[in-house]
């Protein structure tokens, strides 16, 4: 039975995914890797096997732990580089006998057209999961770059087993014992708060691919699934896997959310305001203005299909923990 340790337990996707590890593989003992001793009650009402308090700060610690286990999920940070290096480098440690596996979570935002006038933009790159060549032009200068790389060479170089599992912008309510709202809502509703208005840029028809974490978990249970009963199959390039729903315009995802913050008394409008991509706020100014154009064909055929309910729609709920 294989071992598993989840970093990011506490997150938006990582609290939904130690609980959906533990239901279906009650067997396969979970060691969760948290900052918060607040968290505990959450995960022993999980019945994770182990709760490791702890910081990426502590290197020592996150490299025994990454050695010892025989799967690692990273569903902590897709941009800190120098955390995913240590991570690898603890478990290539490990002899060619009992080699581990690390699941790595990624971020669509590689992939954005990085344009600049906030209109959608037909002739943009569609980026596919089923085509290797795709893959392989990931690079450091990316978003996510800075960790998809490392862990791309990992999986090349062979000592370590590598998935990576790219999630497009996602939504939805974080159930776990944290406030955190996951990346998306994080940079949104802050740079908002910071504007006092919600942007968008020029006629907000460019697009953003978007996900519901109740999307997200179950697949990447099914990989760490596959991960502990399969033997590896293709180049580190052909384990990486996309997952998106639907396509949202910038303008209609700015609208829903100036409604929810108005009401919250964070902005100063109900209504969202067009400006120059200049004009964007410093956090987000790259994604509203782009186009994010994905196809997760290779993730379809293992199964993967986006059923929840539109993010336009669940906006309200997704950020009725947010306070000011
Ligand atoms: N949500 C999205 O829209 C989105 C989109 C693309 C990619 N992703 C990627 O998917 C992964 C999960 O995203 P998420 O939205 O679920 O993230 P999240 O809600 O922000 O959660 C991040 C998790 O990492 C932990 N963490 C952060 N810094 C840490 C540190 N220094 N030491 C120990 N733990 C630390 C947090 O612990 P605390 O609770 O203690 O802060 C939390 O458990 C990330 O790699 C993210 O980049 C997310």
């Amino acid at each position: 039975m294989p071992s598993v340790l989840l970093f990011g337990a506490t997150g938006l996707i990582g609290s939904r995914l130690a609980v959906d590890l533990k239901t279906a593989h009650p067997e396969w003992p979970l060691t969760v890797f948290v900052r918060s001793p607040a968290a505990e009650s959450y995960f022993k009402s999980a019945a994770v096997d182990r709760i490791v308090y702890g910081s990426f700060s502590d290197t020592d610690l996150v490299r025994s732990l990454s050695k010892e286990h025989d799967i690692v999920i990273n569903a902590a940070t897709s941009f800190d580089g120098d955390f995913i290096t240590q991570v690898i480098a603890a478990m290539e440690e490990k002899p060619e006998h009992s080699k581990g596996t690390l699941i790595h979570l990624s971020g669509t935002g590689n992939f954005i057209d990085h344009g600049t006038t906030g209109s959608f933009n037909p002739d943009s790159k569609v980026w596919n999961d089923d085509n290797e060549e795709d893959i392989k032009l990931i690079n450091r200068n990316m978003l996510n770059g800075p960790s998809d790389t490392p862990v791309l060479e990992a999986g090349e170089r062979g000592k370590i087993v590598t998935y990576v599992v790219c999630v497009a912008a996602t939504y939805g309510p974080n159930i776990g014992p944290s406030s955190s709202l996951g990346l998306i809502y994080t940079i949104l509703t802050s740079n908002s708060k910071q504007l006092g208005y919600v942007p968008y840029v020029g006629d907000g028809t460019s697009v953003v691919s978007t996900i519901h974490v109740a999307d997200v978990v179950p697949f990447v249970t099914k990989v760490v699934g596959i991960a502990g009963t399969q033997e590896p199959q293709g180049s580190a390039y052909s384990r990486y896997y996309m997952l998106h729903g639907e396509r949202v315009a910038w303008k209609d995802l700015a609208a829903a959310l100036a409604k929810t913050l108005y009401a919250k008394g964070v902005v100063g409008s109900p209504e969202p305001k067009s400006v120059p991509m200049e004009q964007a706020g410093e956090g987000p100014k790259g994604l509203i203005a782009s186009n994010m154009l994905i196809r997760g064909d290779r993730a379809a055929r293992l199964g993967f299909k986006a059923t929840q309910p539109s993010m336009l729609v669940s906006i309200d709920e997704d950020l009725a923990r947010y306070s000011l």
